[in-house]
């Protein structure tokens, strides 16, 4: 039975306790370690030993691998040091607060020889696992132009997100997911980047942003994240070669047109639409086209990610671990790339 030891008893310190206890058979949490000690009544009435310092978790002989939940600014140093303690660690994302401070830790974990690895949990959302099915298999054929977007109303809560020093800002808080999953599902390098990325309401961090990725083999990407929208886009909208998808929000499932007829026989002539007269935009004949709608997957605890790394820990074999170190890297890299292009005003070139 592997233990965990958790740093951070917020939000997402609870959401892998709860997880691990309840779905994972061969691992258990031992216990937690807080800065602040107001949360050790809520860390012993779970069951668990609250560490006085964070040395006293990572030098617990029975501690096999850390959980990093803490605010992004503190991601490194634990890591490091958890790394150095012999343990291996998960970190919450963004892995790091960049590249620089990535390397470091990469460098530590290939010298002490343990896991290192990442929670990019939206691999397994449900909307985009229809997305990259549709992907993989090629249905509606090749995209040309994929439309991922999170659009909220209600600003960066009050906390540390809304700090520079702390790592907060959209980028890196829902960036790195939807960065993630776009890098996960297209097997191509990026070769650009553009971004418009604003300081609409936050001094220090940024809460809209816009990002264009074209990938080598032809396919352009926009992600689009905001905190300040009263109405809102679909989920999803991507445009293929072969046909149009849809999904409007997280559990909407998608609506799915395919195109049957390659080979139309266009009008000739003027056609009057409610656009006046165009050809061009005028709508497809029905019945060269097929919609259909994919229902959504029933919601269930996702826990692959913690499997995949019990399996790594469990053979030995850290290529088991579902994000690979140059998965993180390359995300780093991407949201990098993106506050220099929107700084400069410019198209980042690169080959990520
Ligand atoms: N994967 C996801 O879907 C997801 C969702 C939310 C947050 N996160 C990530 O999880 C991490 C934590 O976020 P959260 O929402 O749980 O934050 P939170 O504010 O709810 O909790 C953070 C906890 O860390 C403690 N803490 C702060 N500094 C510390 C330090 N130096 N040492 C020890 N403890 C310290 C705080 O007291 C608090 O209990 C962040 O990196 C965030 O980006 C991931």
């Amino acid at each position: 039975m592997f233990k965990m030891g958790i740093i951070g008893w917020g939000g997402m310190g609870h959401f892998h306790e709860k997880l691990v206890r309840e779905k994972i058979a061969r691992m258990d949490v031992k216990g937690v370690y807080d800065i602040n000690p107001e949360k050790n009544e809520s860390i012993i009435r779970h069951g668990l030993v609250a560490y006085e310092t964070a040395d006293a978790l990572l030098q617990d002989p029975e501690i096999d691998l850390v959980l990093l939940s803490v605010p992004n600014n503190f991601h490194k140093e634990y890591a490091i040091r958890a790394l150095k303690a012999g343990k291996h660690v998960l970190c919450e994302k963004p892995v790091m607060m960049n590249s620089e401070e990535l390397e470091e830790v990469l460098a530590v974990a290939e010298e002490t020889g343990k896991i290192f690895t990442v929670h990019q949990n939206r691999r397994w959302d449900r909307d985009y696992l229809i997305v990259k099915d549709i992907y993989d298999k090629g249905t509606i054929g090749k995209p040309f132009f994929i439309e991922s977007r999170v659009q909220g109303a209600r600003g960066i809560p009050g906390d540390w997100r809304c700090t520079k020093v702390a790592g907060g800002g959209m980028m890196l808080d829902w960036g790195v997911h939807l960065i993630d999953q776009l890098l996960f599902m297209i097997d191509s390098p990026v070769v650009e980047v553009y971004a418009q990325v604003l300081n609409l309401k936050y001094e220090e961090v940024d809460d809209n942003f816009k990002l264009m990725m074209k990938f080598e083999n032809g396919i352009n990407a926009l992600i689009e994240i905001g905190t300040h929208h009263f109405t809102t886009l679909p989920r999803w909208y991507i445009n293929c070669d072969g046909g149009s998808m849809t999904i409007q929000d997280w559990a909407s499932g998608a609506d799915v047109v395919k195109e049957l007829d390659t080979e139309m026989d266009w009008e000739m002539g003027i056609v009057y639409t409610a656009a006046g007269p165009t050809r061009t935009m005028a709508a497809r004949p029905k019945d060269s086209t097929e919609e259909f709608h994919i229902d959504i997957a029933p919601e269930k605890s996702n826990h692959q990610l913690h499997e995949m790394l019990v399996d790594a820990m469990e053979s030995g074999d850290y290529s088991k671990v579902a994000v690979k170190p140059n998965e993180a890297r390359r995300s780093m890299k991407i949201m990098e790339a993106a506050f220099k292009s929107s700084a400069e005003g410019i198209v980042i070139k690169d080959r990520i």
